[in-house]
């Protein structure tokens, strides 16, 4: 079994083929896209700010960002081609499309993220660590801490286990519906897992989930 679905590359790009690079990275396209770049924005997320989206799929959020954010000032990567492609083609304007060098998407493993020679003042990871094993969080982060400038935020979302005695067996998220998983995607956490993985570079902010639809809870994650 995949730790993470996403890095089945042939059954997401067989997805995308038939037309589905929206219902691939979730769905409910408008409002968790609306939603990523109104949660941005109160963090502090300005239109000259850079940002990083880690995990940015076929441009949910990235559509809004980059008609937000100052143009070339967006930037992307994702695991599966066949959703950056889908994303960057059908998704944005002709007018997005000249705000957006190609080249700002990358697809990449293992988190690469230094391909631009840049640090950022943002990075966003929506619905990625939901996905994700403790251990490639851990990874994810320690590439971020490289890329952020210092006092820089990075946004994610995770599904929270509320308890210790509620992090072992299936716990089903009554708003949205969805099942998550001590052990297997998609997963859920502590709080304190990410307190945890944050020492000592971060300071860690537990946001709530700000009317996610499906109860993902927010983290705002500041560069030391
Ligand atoms: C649920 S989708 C969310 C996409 C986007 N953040 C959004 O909100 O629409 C999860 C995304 O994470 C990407 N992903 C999964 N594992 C990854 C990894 N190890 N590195 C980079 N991207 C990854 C997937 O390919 C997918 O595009």
């Amino acid at each position: 079994m995949a730790k993470n679905t996403y890095e089945i590359e042939s059954s997401v790009a067989r997805s995308v083929a038939q037309g589905n690079h929206r219902e691939a990275v979730g769905g409910l396209w408008q409002h968790i896209g609306e939603l990523q770049l109104e949660v941005l924005k109160s963090i502090g997320l300005k239109k000259s700010s850079t940002l990083l989206d880690v995990g940015c799929g076929s441009l949910r959020g990235g559509c809004h960002f980059v008609e937000y954010l100052e143009p070339g000032n967006y930037f992307g990567i994702d695991i599966n081609e066949s959703l950056i492609n889908a994303g960057y083609d059908k998704e944005l304007t002709t007018a997005a499309k000249q705000k957006l060098p190609r080249e700002n998407l990358q697809v990449t493993k293992d988190f690469r993220m230094d391909m631009w020679n840049k640090q950022f003042d943002f990075a966003v990871a929506i619905s990625v660590f939901t996905h994700m094993p403790m251990n490639d969080i851990r990874l994810c982060l320690a590439q971020l801490e490289k890329q952020l400038l210092p006092g820089g935020k990075f946004c994610a979302t995770f599904f929270e286990a509320p308890s210790k005695p509620q992090l072992t067996p299936p716990l089903l998220h009554a708003k949205g519906g969805i099942t998550t998983f001590a052990n297997k995607d998609p997963y859920h956490y502590l709080f304190e897992d990410f307190v945890y993985l944050s020492q000592p570079e971060w300071q860690i902010r537990y946001l709530g989930d700000l009317d996610h639809p499906r109860s993902q809870k927010f983290i705002e994650f500041t560069k030391k």
